[in-house]
């Protein structure tokens, strides 16, 4: 397997992915006022009847918010104006749609991995190629490189096997090599460990390096070309 960099992630790059999984802070940013109005409803009218859980389990298409909500004012007799229907099913569409939830970081994670741009590639030994998206170096303690990258798919590589329980559902890969003093290390990735932002400096990294399966063996640096073997 091959990795080529054109380049590593520029700082607004890093920032956006990172902002992604980390928001700097989630509550300074005010809701729409359609969204206030939305949750407003969901507090007073859905509540009278059952709790908001009932509501909040629920992960609908927009189709099927827009019958639950009449429902709720036909059939049961929930009680709000006309006009703050659409608000409240575009909250919900938005908010709880199908699959994975639109406010969960590593759905968040992902979408933003997703828009980056490719600076590289990753090429493994049955030629498939994987657009690195995110590619960012800092140094540890004792002299090691350590490089952190992310592709927008989840790598697949013959005789890997990645049922790894901790991110069953991550459309993404992310992989952190750590390099010695003399260019040869190892890799890990995310099959194993969540991914985690860390502040300083600020990057994506896995959670537990030290207890995660080892990806690549003899790992090495050549000029911005890392080679490995498993
Ligand atoms: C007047 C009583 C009443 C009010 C008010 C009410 N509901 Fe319900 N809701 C019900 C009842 C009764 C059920 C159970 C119906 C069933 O299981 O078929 C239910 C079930 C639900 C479910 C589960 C449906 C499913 O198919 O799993 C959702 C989601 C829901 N309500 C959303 C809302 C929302 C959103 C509001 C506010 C707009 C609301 N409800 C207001 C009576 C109410």
């Amino acid at each position: 397997m091959s990795i080529n960099l054109e380049r590593w992630s520029t700082d607004a790059e890093r920032d956006a992915i990172v902002a992604a999984l980390n928001p700097p802070s989630a509550e300074a940013k005010p809701d729409s006022p359609e969204d206030a109005a939305a949750k407003e409803i969901l507090k007073t009218a859905c509540t009278t009847c059952h709790d908001l859980k009932r509501v909040t389990e629920a992960q609908f298409t927009r189709q099927k918010w827009m019958e639950t909500i009449s429902n709720m004012r036909e059939f049961f007799g929930a009680k709000f104006p006309d006009q703050q229907v659409p608000p409240l099913v575009n909250f919900l569409a938005k908010t709880q749609g199908p699959g994975p939830r639109a406010d969960s970081p590593m759905a968040a994670l992902a979408a933003a991995i997703g828009r980056a741009p490719t600076i590289g590639f990753i090429w493994t030994n049955d030629r498939s190629g994987y657009s690195v998206k995110y590619a960012y170096r800092t140094s540890l303690t004792d002299g090691m490189e350590r490089i952190i990258l992310a592709s927008n798919r989840r790598l697949t590589m013959p005789g890997v096997q990645q049922g790894g329980s901790e991110n069953p559902s991550e459309s993404f890969t992310v992989i952190e090599i750590r390099i010695d003093r003399n260019g040869s290390g190892e890799a890990k990735a995310s099959f194993d460990t969540p991914v985690v932002v860390q502040p300083e400096p600020r990057t994506l990294v896995l959670e537990n390096y030290a207890a995660t399966r080892v990806l690549l063996r003899e790992v090495r640096r050549q000029d911005s070309i890392a080679v490995g073997q498993r």
